[in-house]
């Protein structure tokens, strides 16, 4: 933990440095995949309650806040904490302070707090197996029964976990390179850890209902895309509800023709 916070605390001001060329100007897309079904749930924006968990600099939980939505978001560093604050003042003045917490989401006690929306973009990952799944387990109760997730990871081609070299620009100038802990999963891995996590993992193409998702997924049905900046990196972009509960689609009406798959559709990069 010491160390995550202290390799993150140094990451913060690379990532500002990247926000007005990526993470916050490409929040909206990159949240799209989810953002899409909790539009068709229909609640109105100031009624749904958003945890952002490892929000970084809070790109999403600014834009989010813009948005109109109900907005929170937790970081084990202080220095990413600061700047979540800084992007949730322009919303929410002073009451920003209380709205990000600096902790570690492992261990923050949240009492009766539920929300509507989780998210947990490249967070998981950052946290050792098995403590991974006592996470999303975490993120399951704190979910309300209508409640949907947002589960990202990059797709590897084994999963290992060690403590390994992350450079925050990804070789660009400015960057900074730091040792931090991180795990990696094979898409079928991840689908995996979500499920024994107690949510259920959807995939939707833009069109015909929601396919669950278990590690015996074809790789094709899974839902991987290519990062929107680096050649090669593709991403496990995953949406998941509580088990038993259903991922909001569009009502099937047969006088309507379906929607095409949308090439417009770009996933967290
Ligand atoms: C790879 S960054 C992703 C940041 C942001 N979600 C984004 O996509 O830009 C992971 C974030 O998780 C935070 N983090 C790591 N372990 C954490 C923990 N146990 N509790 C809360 N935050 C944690 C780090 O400080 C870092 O800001």
């Amino acid at each position: 933990m010491a160390r995550q916070r202290a390799a993150y605390n140094r990451f913060a001001l690379s990532y500002e440095i990247d926000a007005a060329r990526r993470r916050d100007s490409w929040a909206a897309r990159w949240l799209e995949p989810v953002m899409r079904h909790v539009e068709l749930a229909g609640r109105k924006r100031s009624d749904v309650r958003v945890l952002d968990v490892g929000s970084g600099i809070g790109s999403f939980a600014g834009h989010l806040a813009h948005e109109g939505f109900d907005v929170w978001a937790i970081d084990i560093a202080d220095e990413m904490v600061e700047r979540t604050r800084a992007r949730l003042r322009q919303v929410y003045g002073s009451d920003a302070q209380s709205r990000a917490v600096r902790g570690s989401f492992i261990e923050h006690d949240f009492a009766s707090e539920q929300f509507d929306l989780i998210l947990g973009v490249a967070f998981v990952h950052c946290l050792p197996r098995p403590v991974d799944v006592l996470a999303i387990r975490k993120m399951a109760e704190l979910l309300n029964e209508e409640g949907i997730a947002y589960l990202t990871t990059t797709a590897e081609p084994d999963g290992q976990e060690a403590l390994a070299l992350k450079d925050a620009m990804r070789g660009e100038r400015d960057g900074t390179l730091m040792r931090r802990y991180r795990t990696r999963y094979t898409p079928a891995q991840f689908i995996d850890r979500i499920r024994a996590g107690g949510l259920t993992p959807w995939s939707w193409p833009g069109y015909g209902a929601p396919v669950e998702l278990d590690s015996l997924t074809p790789a094709d049905a899974m839902p991987i895309f290519s990062d929107t900046h680096v050649p090669g990196k593709r991403w496990v972009d995953v949406v998941a509800t509580r088990q038993g509960a259903l991922l909001p689609v569009p009502a099937t009406d047969p006088g309507v023709p379906e929607p095409t798959r949308s090439d417009e559709l770009v996933p967290v990069g």
